[in-house]
């Protein structure tokens, strides 16, 4: 097992990276004494991980209750969250119980969020069981519900107590979930490590074929990079914007569609590609590299085209959804581009070289 800690002051927390973890009581025995945890999970994780949990959890809590929420990107809402608070206050929870978020990235930032909401604030630890929620949203204590208006946009920085990465429960993922996830993981490469982005290009078969070293080496390096970038800018004031390579783009396009269309890592995906073009078209990058990106995320099994959202006027449906971008600032859209290869930077593009950039690019 390897275990990558996150130097937040006070808030500081391990990640936990290995196979068959989960059920490991050891990992769980620096957590707070609670007389109650509850788990909250979908219906289609519970059935597959929610047993084992709850037995390793069994003697330490007394008592331990299971919320099974409805799964989806679409019910990521007010709504769904509210159910979590149903659950909390029926089964009398007091403000020690310990939440656990037992799912992808979508369970995470939910839970997460009403963690942060309930009596002002309980312990959390994330448990994720998706590709892209191990090596990206279950680390950095980004926690939110969507707004029809804009993704995310409801929420607040609350940070878990454990994170734990059991790479066996990546075996159940689907295939497209998985290149999703690889989606996140590609973007560490363009922004802070071109060795990484060369490994990635080598061993992306084996990535594919869910091999248990190179899934191990991928997340451990992720989440090490994620770690580095959250312990110097939490709450991102300024560096943490790195890590949203691809969403601007991507954003536009899973709220044009309608959220749960397309996959959040596919968005990502095609964003990141639209991204570097726009670096590109303002002379930051060579074409070479927006080519070598490209293919690389292709061969993850991703989409390196931007979708239409709008058949009248695409380019302007998408600046309509990005100025909502918690990036922007006056109205004024700001993107993470390639600043040469290895680094990204955060800044404005004229709204015509977008336009341009977004018609090039988009099926
Ligand atoms: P997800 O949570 O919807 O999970 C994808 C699908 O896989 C779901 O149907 C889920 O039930 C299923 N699943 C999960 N684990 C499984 C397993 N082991 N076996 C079989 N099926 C399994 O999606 P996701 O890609 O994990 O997360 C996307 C979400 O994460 C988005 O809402 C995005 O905004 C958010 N996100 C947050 C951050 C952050 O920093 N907080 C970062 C990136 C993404
Ligand atoms: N996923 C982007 C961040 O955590 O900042």
């Amino acid at each position: 097992m390897e275990s990558i800690e996150i130097d937040l002051g006070e808030r500081s927390y391990p990640i936990a990276i290995g196979s068959g973890i989960l059920s490991d009581a050891a990992i769980y025995q620096g957590l707070p004494a609670a007389a109650q945890a509850v788990i909250v999970s979908n219906g289609t994780v519970a059935p597959l991980f929610e047993a084992r949990l709850r037995a390793v959890l069994q003697p330490r809590y007394k008592n331990i209750q299971t919320v099974v929420l409805p799964d989806g990107e679409e019910h990521k809402n007010w709504q769904t969250l509210n159910l979590i608070f149903d659950a909390l206050l029926t089964h009398g929870c007091d403000r020690k119980t310990l939440m656990f978020a037992l799912g992808g990235g979508v369970i995470g930032d939910m839970t997460g969020f009403a963690a942060a909401c309930y009596m002002r604030g309980v312990p959390f630890v994330q448990v994720p069981t998706t590709l892209l929620a191990q090596v990206d949203s279950s680390v950095g204590g980004k926690t939110a519900i969507n707004h029809p208006l804009g993704k995310n946009m409801i929420g607040a920085f609350y940070q878990p107590q454990l994170v734990v990465c059991d790479l066996e429960t990546l075996v159940s993922l689907p295939q497209r979930e998985l290149s999703a996830g690889l989606a996140e993981v590609i973007k560490y490469g363009p922004i802070a490590d071109m060795g990484f982005m060369a490994w990635l290009e080598a061993n992306m078969p084996a990535l594919l074929a869910r091999d248990a070293i190179a899934l191990s080496q991928a997340v451990k390096r992720s989440v090490e990079i994620k770690a580095e970038v959250v312990g110097q800018d939490e709450k991102e004031a300024g560096l943490r914007a790195i890590l949203n390579f691809g969403h601007t783009f991507g954003h536009a396009m899973e709220a044009g569609m309608g959220y749960g269309k397309w996959l959040h890592g596919e968005g990502v995906g095609a964003g990141m590609v639209m991204a570097a073009e726009l670096s590109q078209r303002l002379n930051l990058v060579d074409q070479d590299f927006v080519q070598r990106l490209r293919r690389l995320i292709e061969c993850a099994g991703l989409p390196a085209k931007g979708a239409v959202i709008d058949e009248k006027d695409n380019a302007g449906r998408y600046l309509e959804l990005m100025r909502v971008d918690k990036k922007s600032q006056a109205g004024e859209i700001r993107f993470v581009l390639i600043d040469g290869p290895g680094k990204a930077v955060v800044q404005s593009a004229p709204d015509d070289l977008v336009r341009e950039v977004i018609d090039a690019c988009c099926i």
